[in-house]
């Protein structure tokens, strides 16, 4: 039980790594909160600091799901992966280190569920590419792909995924607000994909 706890609270810690701002900072002297969508994530990113940083971004924030997702495999627990998966995303979203003001979960939970379930990610991944290429918008790509990732989940016999796959997309449509709202209104940036 207290290794449980501990390794949900590492999770946790692990997940609140404010990958985007950390790069941004330390390699480039600037803060991507104050630019693009003011977002700390590997979109934005890739948007104010490049292809280099944003692969970088997206590769560790990534990791941060996949690695606690993997802790009972690791540690040889009987608990699914997807609750240190949770405290990673909500470490992300909420990060202790940042006033609770973190990213819009997509990317660590796209690591999640490359974790704890490489069949429903491969799904995903190609939903999200094919979602890409065809909107060139990340944020609307993200939204619905976490609506793809919940009906992937129906067809799998584990209702703990079910439920938290639910709880996920609840969360990035949430995360979302702002950019809902510039997609209604036509103003959402789209991505190229020239060099
Ligand atoms: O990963 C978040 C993405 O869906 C949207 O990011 O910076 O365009 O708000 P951003």
């Amino acid at each position: 039980m207290m290794t449980i706890a501990l390794l949900l609270a590492l999770s946790y810690l692990l997940g609140a790594i404010p990958t985007g701002l950390i790069v941004g900072q330390l390699w480039y002297k600037k803060d991507i909160r104050k630019f693009g969508s003011g977002n700390l994530g590997a979109t934005n990113t890739f948007r104010v600091l490049g292809k280099n940083a944003g692969i970088f971004v997206t590769i560790f924030d990534v990791a941060k799901g996949v690695l606690p997702a993997t802790f009972p495999l690791i540690f040889n627990l009987e608990v699914h992966g997807i609750w240190f998966g949770l405290a990673a995303i909500l470490g992300h979203v909420y990060p202790i280190y940042l006033k609770f003001k973190g990213g819009k979960a997509v990317a660590t939970s796209a690591g999640v569920i490359l974790g704890v379930n490489p069949i429903v990610f491969t799904i995903i991944a190609v939903i999200f590419f094919t979602l890409l290429f065809t909107t060139r918008m990340v944020s609307l790509t993200s939204i619905l792909t976490s609506i793809a990732n919940f009906i992937t989940t129906l067809f799998f016999d584990d209702i703990i995924l079910k439920i938290i796959s639910f709880a996920l997309m609840v969360l990035i449509v949430y995360r979302h607000q702002s950019n809902i709202a510039r997609i209604i209104n036509g103003t959402e940036p789209k991505i190229s994909f020239k060099k």
